[in-house]
């Protein structure tokens, strides 16, 4: 039996257990390791979300990062993205000729993935990737996919592991899926 839980009023059903996660980010770390051998990116977290991925992923790494926060909103709550990308808060520091490694939980639409790096090449950034645990390929709007992809899972909601269904189900260990009736 699969593990379910109770979110406001929907159920969600585990998808993706808290061993896969961390086997994954250990298979990531060394990837990105590898590609930016010799070179200290920086990490930008996408707040609220990527808190528990940049956590787990930044002990894995073997350079030395600078890592900051940044708090955008597209989503506003409900169960799908609107599209208008804005940003709250976040410490940006100069990013001008550096390297820089964006950490997300989800990539669905790509909206705040675009904005961001649009964002960052403005600041004159010398490099920007992005590292997300979670792509919803078949949603995503753009050409330039996430350059490190945890797991590619369809077009469901999903919740836990730093994603929140109305600000709850961020602490679960694992990912869960909204549950067909
Ligand atoms: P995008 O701009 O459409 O790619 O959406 C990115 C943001 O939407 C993520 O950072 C999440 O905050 C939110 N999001 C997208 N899909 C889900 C989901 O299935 N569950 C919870 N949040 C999601």
């Amino acid at each position: 039996m699969k593990k379910e839980v109770r979110i406001h009023d929907k159920n969600f059903v585990e998808a993706i257990s808290e061993t896969e996660i961390r086997e994954r980010i250990m298979e990531l770390g060394i990837e990105i390791s590898r590609f930016y051998a010799g070179k200290d990116p920086i990490l930008l977290s996408v707040l609220n979300g990527a808190f528990l991925f940049t956590a787990d992923l930044s002990r894995i790494l073997e350079f030395d990062p600078e890592i900051y926060f940044i708090r955008v909103s597209s989503y506003g709550g409900g169960m799908s993205s609107s599209g208008n990308v804005k940003q709250i808060t976040g410490l940006i520091e100069n990013v001008s000729g550096k390297d820089v490694l964006i950490i997300e939980d989800i990539v669905d639409t790509g909206h705040t993935l675009d904005w961001l790096r649009k964002m960052l090449a403005e600041k004159r950034a010398a490099s920007v990737k992005m590292a997300t645990l979670l792509f919803k390929e078949e949603c995503f709007h753009y050409a330039d996919r996430p350059e490190f992809i945890g797991f590619n899972i369809p077009d469901r909601f999903v919740v836990g592991y730093g994603l929140d269904y109305n600000q709850r189900g961020r602490h679960l260990p694992s990912i869960y899926e909204l549950k067909k009736d």
